[in-house]
């Protein structure tokens, strides 16, 4: 594999090791799924034999071995070894969607307010969420939960927390909360990641909404103490450091509601090559 140094990493291989081994005992625990712990196994094993040359890593190595091996599930599991640890970029899976299909696409998802009186399949949003964990995230983290409600009454009473929802409220038939883990990330100053990730990971949820026929609505989630004090009070136990970042209103569109046309901005206007100018 190109670009790989012979050693890499020895100034920080023995907290990995402190901090894998934290994570092998606390397999049970919530947050520590045994995926990701799998999937650092292998990455370890890999790391050990790529330095295999360094008589500076042989304390960490044993005390990694010492360690029993984390199972993932079977999905992990069935992959065979090198599809768990880096490959070269030629092995990617190849991807059917043209420019062209990924733009129609694009310009298909609109906003969409009014929604048929039909409930939406929790499968479906399974499947939506599966793809919108795809997307990247600050050191793979994740930091984030996506709350599926596909009780319209609930869906709607929570929408309603929110404040731009308006009349279109008792429209919603599902709504998805997304909460960020602000635990994922220990320093103040990374404490923005988890909008980045989650609205990343949001925009792909509406991106793949469209794919299976739904329609969907980011809805605002304003940082004011009476609204968060409810939304809290309506999440029940869910802990202060996850906290709410949109809210994705979800269903069939009504197609004969009416969507409003948003005029996007002059590419002139939002990208410049080279410089800057703004
Ligand atoms: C972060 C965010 C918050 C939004 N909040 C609301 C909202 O509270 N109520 C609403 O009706 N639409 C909301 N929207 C939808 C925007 O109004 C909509 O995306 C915009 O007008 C462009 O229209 P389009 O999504 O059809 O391209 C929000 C969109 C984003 C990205």
């Amino acid at each position: 594999m190109k670009q790989r140094r012979p050693v890499f990493a020895l100034d920080y291989i023995e907290e990995t090791i402190d901090l894998y081994s934290l994570a092998v005992s606390s397999l049970k625990h919530a947050g520590t799924s045994n995926n990701e712990v799998s999937w650092a196994h292998d990455v370890l094993v890999q790391y050990f034999d790529a330095c295999s040359r360094s008589v500076l890593s042989a304390p960490a190595r044993k005390r990694f071995e010492e360690l029993p091996r984390p199972l993932a599930s079977r999905e992990i599991e069935a992959l065979s070894k090198t599809a768990r640890v880096p490959y070269v970029a030629a092995e990617r899976e190849t991807a059917s969607v043209s420019f062209d299909a990924f733009f129609d696409l694009a310009k298909r998802r609109r906003s969409v307010r009014w929604f048929q009186d039909k409930p939406v399949e929790p499968e479906k949003l399974d499947k939506i969420i599966d793809a919108a964990r795809l997307s990247p995230s600050a050191c793979n983290r994740l930091p984030y939960h996506f709350l599926a409600i596909t009780d319209g009454p609930r869906a709607q009473a929570c929408a309603r927390l929110a404040g731009g929802t308006g009349e279109f409220a008792s429209q919603i038939p599902a709504l998805v909360v997304v909460l960020g883990d602000l635990s994922c990330y220990s320093e103040e100053r990374d404490r923005h990641l988890i909008y980045i990730d989650a609205s990343l990971a949001s925009m792909s949820l509406m991106l793949a909404a469209e794919t299976v026929g739904l329609s969907t609505c980011p809805i605002n989630w304003s940082d004011v103490p009476f609204r968060e004090k409810a939304m809290y009070k309506f999440l029940q136990d869910v802990p202060e450091y996850w906290r709410p970042i949109m809210l994705i209103a979800v269903g069939y569109a009504d197609d004969s509601g009416a969507i409003p046309f948003s005029s996007k901005k002059d590419m002139s206007i939002i990208r410049s090559h080279g410089n800057a100018s703004l």
